[in-house]
């Protein structure tokens, strides 16, 4: 059941056809003394309430830049950001005035880091920093914030809330740690959360819980979320829609099912080729072959063309576009797209 919470100001209503959130030909570079790094190269993609997008691609391929220019937490300098457009509920919010940015930021799209040891203050208690959010963005007292800390703090499972609600981030364990981030992300019932790699840093049985718990709670909240992630496993049983960036680009995008069942793009197919699965045990892994380009010399054309078994001569001048796929006989297949010169070949063989 959603927490009763007051908000202080109006609650827009979605306008059908209007994503939730929608990041729309994003560029952002990085300048360094070596030149400027390309990391966010025309990203485009959309999440809508109560739906799950993950985010999916080797390290480096932008995915957190991405998010931190989402959240207004680019590191600028050197970060810049180049293009594009992010759009709340159809209003860009890289064009808005600093006033209403600092609202939909604070409000209505939160984030759960990776790491919740370092996101949090080490010196104040987990109820302190939960309390914070109700004090600061709600005008509640101490007592109610307080009230208000214990009981996001039963919502999201932490046994005997009400006695550790005054102890420190170290008195718990990283899966509690974790809870408690989800927690302060969840504080202000925002209408998105952005979630990188949050359980990356636990132990795999935890890891699933805590999984479990994000899905739970952002079903419950009909929250839209992005779930920035490099395990392909994790992905398919929590996510509607998969995103796969490679150097700064998405280059397939489909619903869960679908991208499993038959990749349109080379890299994708590489990608879950390279899964352990029970029924290979014994066979040797398949990895892709290569390393990720230098964000300073992403290759022309297709940016994964020296690594790609397909590459023609075409892959090497001509940036594919991302494009719709279809079905052989040119019907569409709902919200799928690839950017592979070659996709047909890929999916229908
Ligand atoms: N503050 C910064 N200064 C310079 N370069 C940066 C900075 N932050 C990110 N980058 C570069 O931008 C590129 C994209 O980084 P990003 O963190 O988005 O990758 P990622 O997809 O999230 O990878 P990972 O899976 O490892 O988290 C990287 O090559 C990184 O070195
Ligand atoms: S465009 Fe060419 S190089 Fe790129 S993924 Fe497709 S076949 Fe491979
Ligand atoms: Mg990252």
């Amino acid at each position: 059941m959603p927490i009763d919470m007051d908000k202080t100001d109006v609650t827009e209503a979605d306008t059908p056809g209007v994503p939730l959130l929608e990041v729309r030909d994003l560029h952002v570079e990085f300048r360094t003394r070596e030149g400027a790094a390309k990391a966010v190269n025309g990203v485009s993609y959309t999440v809508d309430a109560g739906e799950t997008l993950a985010v999916l691609g080797e390290s480096g391929s932008g995915k957190s830049v991405t998010a931190q220019t989402i959240m207004g937490i680019l590191d600028t300098p050197p970060g810049r950001i180049t293009g594009g457009e992010i759009l709340f509920r159809g209003e860009d919010m890289l064009t808005m005035s600093e006033e209403r940015r600092r609202t939909i930021r604070g409000d209505k799209i939160a984030m759960i880091f990776q790491d919740a040891l370092s996101a949090l203050n080490p010196v104040l208690s987990v109820g302190y920093q939960l309390g914070e959010m109700f004090r600061v963005h709600r005008g509640m007292s101490r007592k109610d914030a307080k009230a208000k800390a214990v009981e996001l703090m039963d919502r999201v499972r932490i046994p005997a809330a009400k006695e550790r609600v005054n102890d420190f981030p170290h008195q718990f364990s990283g899966g509690m740690r974790q809870r408690i981030m989800i927690a302060m992300a969840l504080a202000l019932e925002p209408d998105v959360i952005i979630a990188d790699e949050p359980t990356t840093a636990l132990d795999v049985t935890v890891q699933a819980q805590v999984m479990d718990l994000l899905a739970e709670l952002q079903r419950d909240f009909t929250m839209g979320l992005i779930l920035i992630t490099h395990d392909l496993g994790v992905v398919a049983d929590v996510a509607d829609k998969i995103a796969v960036m490679y150097a700064g680009r998405i280059v397939e995008s489909a619903p869960v099912e679908e991208l499993y069942k038959r990749p349109a793009h080379p890299y994708t197919k590489g990608l879950l080729d390279s899964i352990p699965r029970l029924d290979h045990k014994g066979k040797e892994l398949y990895a892709i072959k290569g390393l990720p380009p230098s964000l300073m010399a992403i290759p022309g054309g297709c940016a994964f063309n020296p690594r790609c078994a397909r590459a023609r001569d075409i892959c090497r001048t001509e940036v594919p576009p991302l494009a719709d796929v279809t079905e052989p006989d040119g019907t569409p297949i709902g919200g799928r797209s690839s950017a592979c010169h070659f996709w047909k070949e890929t999916i229908h063989g």
